[in-house]
């Protein structure tokens, strides 16, 4: 009987939540996919750190123990940034193993390269993770509503600044304890200024519109402002006006404009859909010609709700590797097309 072997590059707040999951959920995982997944090894930076989890793998700190591996079938991307994440992806690929990754990073920025090695090899490259944690959306917007003209898409993406604003208005806290806070629940990027600096929040919506539109958004093409010039007396005056303050990515692809995407702080009406989104909880909202209006919800960083989504693309790929389907959906979002004019 096959046994599907992966390994893990990176075992921090989403890595170590995958191994949680496929532990904790082994007999229906394999039920599922037809055939066992293995977690043979695990690649980290630092090799003298305890990791109780990973007593039962494989630990290394060198790439080409995964990499030169032929049992290994699917690598799966969690250590975040650009180098050497994507380096990494585009040779395990080239050795012919599919890949998963949480990378927003990647995807937003060198996304047509990694679809392009995926095609080439006949292999996977799958990214549920990479936007709105465990919600899923990306296999929505690549699958279930390609029969849609997509028009407008516009949600709460980033779970730690959703977290921050709605402790500092829920709660009065201060800018820096609620980071603070945010980091240690693992919603934080290992650079936190991606998150309150809206570049987290940027490269999911170029990866949204992407997707959405069937073009290619890139971060340049997204206009960007954060929450770090948002004070105490902002809040107030939102709350006191009936508002709340929300960081809003948009989306919008009109005959008149073009594509148009953006990044920025909102004032919302307290009645509004997204102002009672509140936490790490994210919310995406996509309008269709044919749907109409649909509403994706949940759990938009941590480590089991991130795992959820990642260890389900392993599952997918396990069933691809299994039947030999690899490359089933595609993504066509190669071709730019006409930007907003202010932008170009
Ligand atoms: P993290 O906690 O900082 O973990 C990163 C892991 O990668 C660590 O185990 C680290 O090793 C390892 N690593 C980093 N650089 C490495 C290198 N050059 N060589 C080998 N190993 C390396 O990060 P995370 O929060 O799990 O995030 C991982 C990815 O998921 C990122 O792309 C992030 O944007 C994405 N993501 C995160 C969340 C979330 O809620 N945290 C949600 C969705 C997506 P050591 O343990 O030795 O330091
Ligand atoms: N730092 C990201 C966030 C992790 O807070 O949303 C999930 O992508």
């Amino acid at each position: 009987e096959k046994v599907i072997q992966i390994a893990l590059l990176g075992a921090g707040t989403v890595g170590s939540g995958v191994v949680k999951v496929l532990e904790m959920n082994r007999r229906q995982i394999t039920e599922r996919v037809g055939a066992p997944i293995q977690l043979k090894t695990v690649l980290v930076r630092t090799l003298g750190k305890a990791r109780p989890e990973l007593a039962s793998y494989q630990v290394t700190d060198k790439i080409e123990d995964i990499l030169n591996d032929e049992e290994i079938d699917v690598v799966v991307e969690l250590m975040g940034g650009i180098h050497p994440a994507r380096e990494y992806m585009l040779r395990a690929m080239e050795a012919g193993k599919s890949v998963v990754t949480a990378n927003k990073d990647v995807v937003a920025q060198f996304g047509k390269d990694m679809f392009d090695m995926a095609e080439r090899q006949d292999v996977d490259f799958l990214f549920e993770a990479s936007v709105g944690g465990g919600i899923p959306i990306i296999t929505p917007l690549k699958q279930c509503l390609t029969a849609n003209k997509v028009t407008e898409i516009m949600g709460i993406v980033n779970g730690t600044t959703n977290y921050m604003l709605t402790k500092m208005t829920e709660c009065g806290s201060d800018y820096n304890t609620v980071l603070k806070e945010a980091q240690e629940k693992g919603y934080a990027e290992a650079n936190p200024s991606a998150d309150v600096d809206g570049l987290d929040a940027a490269r999911k919506a170029a990866i949204l519109a992407s997707l959405a539109f069937n073009t290619r958004v890139e971060l340049k093409d997204v206009s960007v402002e954060g929450i770090t010039k948002i004070t105490p007396a902002d809040i107030d005056y939102a709350k006191n006006l009936g508002y709340v303050i929300k960081l809003l990515a948009v989306g919008k692809d009109s005959p008149e404009h073009g594509v148009d995407v953006r990044v920025h702080p909102v004032f919302l009406p307290e009645d509004h859909p997204l102002a009672s989104v509140n936490g790490v909880f994210n919310a995406i909202f996509v309008r269709g010609n044919a749907i109409g209006e649909a509403m994706f919800y949940g759990q938009g960083a941590g480590s089991l709700p991130t795992a959820s989504a990642v260890v389900s693309d392993i599952i997918d790929v396990s069933r691809d590797i299994l039947h030999h389907t690899f490359g089933r959906v595609r993504c066509t979002c190669y071709e730019k097309k006409k930007l907003c004019p202010l932008k170009e």
